[in-house]
């Protein structure tokens, strides 16, 4: 007998559009691609191959799909709306319910359309209207989404908007990364409530979704641990008290000494995006989250590990749900676990981070389910560990 996890828990594998699409052209991200060490191109073609994609989740077990809709693809230009792209993602809504998978749907994964960026962005005096009103577009095609995400990562998105405004553009955890521009995170924050008041009107159910670092204080170090957690982490926790959930992802921890994030100790044991191997990260991720959002229900949203070695992913994983039920036990309000990701996909300038439950051919987007897949699939049909 295994542990088992509560009747009517979600499992399901996560995903991003601009990472699977392929061609997400009138995206911000598209042009800056070049000064990448790789491209997204065609991605996974998973614009064209989604049936595919939920096919597979479906047939591994699984109960839930996360996915975006791109804003580049609904608004390629200020103020037309693309019909054609509003009913592709309403399929995919349709595709996810007509077997049986509950959609998970992200409205904002880090890019926004070139000429959002050309206007300034998340720093012009605009963006939240802006947001607002592509929220209000594509609230017809959310019919039937119980959990929808306005903003994905909204700490990462402004650390990584700060560390590309100083000439930087390394990616990965945010542990060394400068803190957030404050006034983008007001903004981000402004946006995310007005999202959330739009959706309210159509009845939905709204969260974002925050990256979650595990800041642990070495050394006695608490008092700067919690300085340094708040403008990167904590303030936007904060900001979803009262929303309908929060969506925790936690990949790896990092660790404050008395002068701020100190590197992975060496010889450490890592993984493929360079970060500490660390599955405890999600039963602390959601042990925090809960403390800090009491009465706010918590998906995880994403989780995973990048590895080539599909053996370890099984390990980290099993590691994870063992922490998350243990948080659970002591009481945090855990509705259901996403992995990320569901293919192998593009990580922000690199495919080499292999993070998927299923590879996909770089030439003839063939999926293979790796046996990860499969034995999450169990994971999922006994709702036990
Ligand atoms: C998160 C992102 C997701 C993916 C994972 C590895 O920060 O939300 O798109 O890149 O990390």
């Amino acid at each position: 007998m295994g542990i088992a996890f509560p009747e009517g828990f979600l499992w399901g594998a996560a995903s991003s559009a601009h990472q699977i699409e392929g061609n997400n052209v009138a995206s911000d991200l598209w042009g800056l691609e070049s000064r990448l060490p790789e491209r997204s191109g065609d991605a996974c073609d998973s614009y064209h191959r989604w049936p595919e994609d939920l096919d597979l989740v479906r047939d591994l077990g699984l109960s839930a799909y996360r996915f975006g809709i791109e804003w580049a693809r609904i608004e390629p230009v200020e103020g037309e709306v693309s019909r054609a792209h509003l009913a592709h993602y309403r399929r995919m809504v349709e595709g996810c319910l007509e077997r049986g998978l509950t959609p998970v749907v992200t409205l904002h994964h880090f890019t926004s359309p070139l000429w959002f960026q050309r206007e300034g962005g998340w720093r012009s005096g605009t963006a939240v209207e802006r947001f607002r009103r592509y929220v209000r577009t594509v609230l017809p095609i959310l019919d039937g989404v119980s959990w929808v995400c306005t903003i994905n990562e909204p700490n990462m998105l402004a650390m990584m908007a700060e560390a590309m405004r100083n000439g930087h553009h390394e990616g990965g955890v945010a542990g060394a990364m400068a803190a957030p521009d404050q006034a983008m995170a007001d903004t981000l924050t402004d946006a995310h409530r007005a999202a959330r008041e739009e959706l309210g009107t159509a009845g939905l159910r709204s969260g974002w979704t925050i990256a979650n670092q595990n800041f642990q204080a070495e050394d006695g170090a608490q008092a700067e641990r919690d300085a340094w957690a708040w403008p990167r982490e904590d303030r936007f926790l904060d900001a979803a008290s009262g929303d309908d959930f929060v969506g925790v992802q936690a990949y790896t921890r990092v660790r404050i000494g008395r002068d701020g994030a100190l590197p992975v100790p060496d010889g450490a044991r890592r993984t493929l995006t360079g970060w500490e191997f660390y599955p405890g990260a999600l039963g602390d991720a959601v042990r925090h989250t809960a403390r800090r959002l009491p009465g706010v229900p918590i998906l995880v949203t994403e989780n995973g590990v990048a590895t080539g070695d599909d053996a370890e992913r099984v390990e980290y994983t099993r590691a994870a749900l063992a922490g998350l039920h243990a948080a659970m036990a002591d009481g945090a309000d855990v509705r259901g676990y996403l992995h990320w990701s569901l293919l192998d996909n593009y990580e922000w300038g690199s495919w080499a981070p292999t993070f998927g439950l299923v590879s996909v051919d770089r030439e003839t987007f063939a999926r293979d389910a790796k046996p990860s897949a499969r034995w999450l699939g169990d994971v999922a049909r006994a709702n036990a560990l």
